[in-house]
C-alpha cells in the first residue's frame, strides 16, 4: 500500500471515530433538564451540577488516580479528618464503598453480615453481599418499625461455636435509613455491644450528612461507633459522582487493593474530588432548607387528610392518598399532565437541593383536587390514617408516563 493511500485509510478511521456528543440545542435541552429536575420528586440522585460547580472542578489536579491523584488525595483525607478516621479511598458509587466496605471487613468464611431488612446493601445492591463476599445477609425486622435497637442486634446475632450458623462478622446500619434518623444514642449501644463481641460496624452513610445538617451533630461524633462509612457525595450533595470509604489506614490500604480488583481504579478523578469538594463546601449547608421544604409538604399532605406513612426527617416524605380515595398511579398521571409536569414516584417523596418550592405546592393541589373529584362523586374519606409502620420503602416506583398500577420499584 502506497504511503498516500495509507494515509486516507486512516483517515477514515479518524473520521469514523470522531463524535460531536453536543445537540444543537444543548444549552435548551439542559435548562429544560434543570427544570425538569426541580419538579421532580423521584430522588435526591437527579441534581444537576451548575456550571459555578464545574468551574471550580475544571482547575483541580490532573493526575492519575490509580498512582494518588493530588486532588483526590486531598479530598480522602479532609474527608478522614472530618470523620475521625485515619484514612479515606474514593469510590464510583455507593454501591461500589459498601460492597468494597463488606468484603474487606470480611476474612474467612463462614460469616455473615447483619443489617435492617430494609437497607440498601440488602435490597439494592443487587445481592452484591452474596456475589462479591460469599456470605449471607441476616435482615432483621426493627420491633419499632423505625431503627434497629440493640434488643433486636441481640436476637438475631449469630456467635459461637454451633458449626450450624454462620457468625455474625459485621453489623452494617444505614443512616439516614428512607429519610430517618437513626438515634445516635442506640447506635452506641449497639456499636458497644459489637465491639464487645469482636464484631465490626460498617455504616452506609450516603446521606449521613442529613443527619448532621439535622442535628447539629459532628460528623466525627455521629461516625465514632463506626469501623468504616462510606458517604456519598452524589445524593443529597449534589455532586455528579463519588463516595468515599474512611476507615483504618490498613483497612483502607486492603480496600484500595479490592477497589483495583473491582475494577474500580479510576483515573483522572480530580475534577470528581474538586466537585465533591464543591458540594461540601456550598451545598451541603443547603440541606437544612430541604428538610424545612420537605416539612412543609408533610404538613400540606396531613392538611388534605393524606396518610403519612414516613414523616419528614430529613428531605423523605413516604405517604398513602388512600384515606381520600386517590391511589398513587392517579397522581402520577394528573402530576404529569401539569404544564409543568412534576414527575413522581409511587410512596415516597424525595426534596433535593434543586427543588421548586412550588413543584411542592403543586403537588399537594394536584392530591386536593383529585380528593374534591372523588368527594363530589360520593367518596366518604376516611379519618382512619394509614398506620406510620417505617417498613414502606420504594415499594411502588415509576418508569414511565404512564404507570401500570404496581410498578416496579427502582433504586437510588
Ligand atoms: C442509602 C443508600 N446507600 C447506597 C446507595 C448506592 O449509591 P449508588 O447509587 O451511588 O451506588 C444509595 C443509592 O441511592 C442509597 O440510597
Amino acid at each position: 500500500m502506497t504511503i498516500p493511500d495509507l494515509d486516507s485509510k486512516r483517515a477514515k478511521v479518524f473520521e469514523q471515530a470522531g463524535f460531536d456528543i453536543l445537540t444543537e440545542t444543548q444549552e435548551l435541552d439542559n435548562e429544560k433538564q434543570i427544570k425538569e429536575v426541580s419538579r421532580s420528586f423521584l430522588s435526591d440522585t437527579i441534581t444537576v451540577p451548575t456550571k459555578e460547580m464545574y468551574t471550580y472542578a475544571a482547575l483541580a489536579s490532573v493526575g492519575d488516580d490509580v498512582y494518588h491523584e493530588p486532588s483526590t488525595k486531598a479530598l480522602e483525607a479532609h474527608v478522614a479528618k472530618i470523620t475521625g478516621k485515619e484514612a479515606g479511598l474514593f469510590m464510583a458509587s455507593g454501591t461500589m464503598s459498601n460492597q468494597i466496605a463488606l468484603r474487606t471487613h470480611l476474612k474467612q468464611p463462614p460469616y455473615s453480615v447483619l443489617c435492617d431488612y430494609r437497607a440498601h446493601i440488602n435490597k439494592y445492591e443487587a445481592g452484591g453481599l452474596a456475589f462479591h463476599s460469599g456470605a449471607p445477609m441476616i435482615t432483621v425486622l426493627p420491633a419499632n418499625g423505625h431503627h434497629l435497637t440493640l434488643s433486636d442486634v441481640e436476637t438475631y446475632l449469630v456467635t459461637g461455636n454451633d458449626i450450624h450458623g454462620a457468625p455474625t462478622e459485621v453489623i452494617a446500619l444505614e443512616n439516614t435509613l428512607n429519610g430517618t434518623i437513626f438515634p445516635q444514642d442506640e447506635i452506641v449501644a449497639i456499636s458497644e455491644f459489637a465491639h464487645s463481641q469482636g464484631i465490626k460496624m460498617h455504616l452506609d452513610g450516603a446521606r449521613i450528612w442529613h443527619v448532621a445538617a439535622e442535628t447539629g451533630m459532628s460528623m466525627k461524633e455521629l461516625c465514632d461507633p463506626f469501623d468504616s462509612i462510606s458517604l456519598c457525595f452524589s445524593k443529597g450533595l449534589g455532586a455528579p459522582v463519588g463516595s468515599c470509604l474512611v476507615g483504618p489506614k490498613a483497612y483502607i490500604q486492603k480496600a484500595r487493593w479490592f477497589r483495583k480488583l473491582f475494577g474500580g481504579g479510576m483515573r483522572q478523578t480530580g475534577m470528581m474530588a474538586a466537585s465533591a469538594a464543591f458540594a461540601l463546601t456550598h451545598n451541603f449547608p443547603k440541606l437544612l432548607d430541604v428538610h424545612a421544604l420537605a416539612r412543609r409538604l408533610e404538613k400540606g399532605l396531613v392538611d388534605i387528610g393524606v396518610g403519612i406513612t414516613s414523616g419528614a426527617e430529613t428531605c423523605m416524605v413516604f405517604y398513602d392518598p388512600t384515606p381520600l380515595g386517590v391511589d398513587y398511579s392517579e397522581i402520577v398521571e394528573r402530576a404529569s399532565k401539569l404544564p409543568d409536569p412534576i414527575k413522581l414516584a409511587g410512596s415516597r417523596i424525595v426534596v433535593h437541593i434543586q427543588t421548586s418550592p412550588q413543584a411542592v405546592e403543586d403537588f399537594i393541589n394536584v392530591i386536593r383536587e383529585l380528593a374534591e373529584e372523588k368527594k363530589k362523586a360520593g367518596f366518604v374519606p376516611s379519618s382512619v390514617k394509614p398506620k406510620a409502620n417505617g417498613h414502606i420503602y420504594k415499594d411502588i416506583y415509576v418508569r414511565g408516563v404512564k404507570p401500570p398500577p404496581l410498578m416496579p420499584f427502582e433504586k437510588a
